[in-house]
């Protein structure tokens, strides 16, 4: 009697607890798995000679554009719907691709059977988040402002020399702007072998070698923007700086 009591028991609660486990797909996980192999995912995308379907970035800013979607509620009752169907039951009629892509691609393949309608819904609810106009807009703003900087300050910036140093002001190290002024600077040795000790405001804090972190020419660039900086006056603006 008792041990019957006990099994039901078990069946009521794992039966409860089966029903209630929901399982949560990763979007962008599976849209990698799944889709992949014939859309290139960049933002911006790669493009290649032989590509087997329009990139990602497109299809969506593409499908966004022709769904009129203006609101993000419309991501649900439009965008992942309409993604759900046409990955499982793709067809020329349904397709918003023009005539002229959809020559050059031919119509996808349906991926019924690689992917599911759940997971599609997760994968659709990425693609929309991820591939947004303005985010892209603003990356490619502050890529044009970054890729419009003195080659020095880009590799400053790439390899966080800005965590210890500033143009014009003191920090963990000099100013790029006193060391500029200073007699006897080592600019290049400093930067491949490290030091200590040199600047005695700076004496308990270290400069870490980067020692095959650049070529020479790179060294010579580093060395004659710090240079550069020997009498600028401004603070630099840092809004693209605070980007990167
Ligand atoms: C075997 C290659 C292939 C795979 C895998 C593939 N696609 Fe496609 N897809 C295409 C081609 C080719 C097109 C362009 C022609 C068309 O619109 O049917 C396309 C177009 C699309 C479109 C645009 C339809 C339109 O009306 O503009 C969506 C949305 C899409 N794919 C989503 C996906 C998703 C999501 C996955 C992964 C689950 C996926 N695709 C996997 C080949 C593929
Ligand atoms: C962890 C903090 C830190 C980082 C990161 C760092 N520095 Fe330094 N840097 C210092 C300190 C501290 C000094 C002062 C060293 C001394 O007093 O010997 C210094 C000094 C220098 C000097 C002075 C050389 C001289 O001869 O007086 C140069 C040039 C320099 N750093 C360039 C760079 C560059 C370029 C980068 C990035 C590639 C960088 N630093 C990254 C902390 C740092």
């Amino acid at each position: 009697m008792h041990y019957i009591y006990m099994v039901l028991v078990l069946l009521i609660f794992s039966g409860c607890d089966n029903s209630s486990k929901k399982i949560d797909y990763d979007g962008e996980m599976l849209l990698k798995q799944k889709c992949a192999i014939c859309h290139n995912l960049k933002m911006p995308p790669d493009t290649y000679e032989d590509e087997k379907a329009p990139p990602m970035m497109a299809v969506v800013f593409h499908l966004k554009d022709f769904m009129k979607i203006t609101m993000d509620d419309e991501k649900f009752s439009k965008f992942i719907p309409f993604v759900q169907d046409y990955v499982l039951e793709p067809s020329k009629e349904k397709s918003y691709c023009d005539e002229e892509s959809l020559k050059t691609y031919g119509v996808m393949p349906s991926q019924k059977g690689n992917v599911s309608k759940d997971e599609l819904k997760a994968i659709a609810e990425y693609m929309y988040d991820f591939y947004d106009q303005e985010v892209y807009l603003k990356e490619m703003q502050e890529k044009s402002a970054f890729d419009a900087l003195p080659k020095g300050e880009q590799l400053v910036l790439k390899t966080g020399c800005y965590n210890c140093h500033d143009t014009v002001k003191n920090k963990v190290g000099p100013s790029f702007k006193s060391i500029a002024q200073s007699k006897n600077k080592e600019i290049i040795s400093v930067i491949q072998n490290g030091s200590q000790g040199k600047w005695k405001q700076f004496h308990n804090m270290m400069m870490p070698a980067f020692k095959n972190k650049f070529s020479k020419e790179e060294l010579k660039i580093l060395e004659e923007w710090i240079n550069s900086l020997a009498t600028i006056e401004e603070i630099k603006p840092w809004s693209v700086k605070n980007a990167i």
